[in-house]
């Protein structure tokens, strides 16, 4: 795990009074399917609102997608907005969270933050992003498209900006590859957020217990 140390918490465990709020997004990685488990073992200890990018909903079951936790998907996005003066939910969203999480990241979405382009919900919310607040990420790509020159490029410029990159896993992938590229397990990228949202101090450059290489 990769981070900047610079980054402050808006949010703080110390002021005690409510959970933290982290909205969860996903993009289209196969990765994905793993979506509904990452909301509900978050929302044990957050309070969590899910986006997700149109590929994302491929491959999210919305029948078993834990209830509690609202998902907002692109439509959502337009349809909640009729005239001058009614709210823009990527601003809404950045508003009220104190920790944004993409996971998956696509190798696309990934090019798209690290661009600064804001075509959709989920880019939306992050080009309009407070920075003093965290961002985790965690690609999740074919060996090929993480080995490519352009995602040490892209990861290199979000990681400028402070984002905590939870590293890809080296195992068979969906695709039948074997490689680098799988999505960190659920289990590792709730400890990684949450262990930072308690934490008293933001994580610098050293790896958090348990933290894939
Ligand atoms: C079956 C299938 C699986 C895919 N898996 C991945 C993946 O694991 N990682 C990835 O970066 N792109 C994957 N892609 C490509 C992305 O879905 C595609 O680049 C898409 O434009 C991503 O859009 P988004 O970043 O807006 O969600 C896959 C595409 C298909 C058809």
């Amino acid at each position: 795990m990769n981070g900047s140390s610079s980054t402050a918490l808006a949010w703080s465990h110390t002021s005690g009074s409510r959970k933290p709020r982290i909205v969860l997004a996903a993009s289209g990685s196969v990765a994905a399917i793993k979506f509904g488990i990452l909301a509900e073992s978050l929302s044990e200890w957050a309070d969590v609102k899910a986006v997700v990018t149109t590929p994302a909903m491929h491959f999210i079951d919305k029948a078993t997608f834990p209830a509690h936790v609202k998902l907002y998907s692109e439509e959502d996005e337009w349809s909640g907005w009729k005239k001058l003066g009614d709210t823009v939910l990527h601003i809404e969203l950045r508003k009220w969270a104190d920790a944004l999480l993409i996971a998956p990241l696509s190798a696309n979405t990934l090019a798209k933050i690290a661009g600064g382009i804001c075509d959709n919900l989920l880019t939306s919310v992050v080009r309009a992003w407070d920075f003093s607040k965290p961002v985790f990420v965690a690609p999740s790509m074919n060996t090929f498209m993480w080995d490519s020159p352009f995602t040490v490029r892209h990861l290199t410029a979000i990681e400028e900006l402070g984002v905590i990159i939870i590293s890809p896993t080296s195992k068979k992938l969906a695709c039948g590859d074997i490689g680098v590229g799988a999505m960190a397990e659920v289990s590792i990228i709730d400890s990684i957020v949450r262990f930072s949202m308690f934490k008293c101090d933001r994580p610098s450059n050293s790896a958090a217990p348990g933290t894939p290489a």
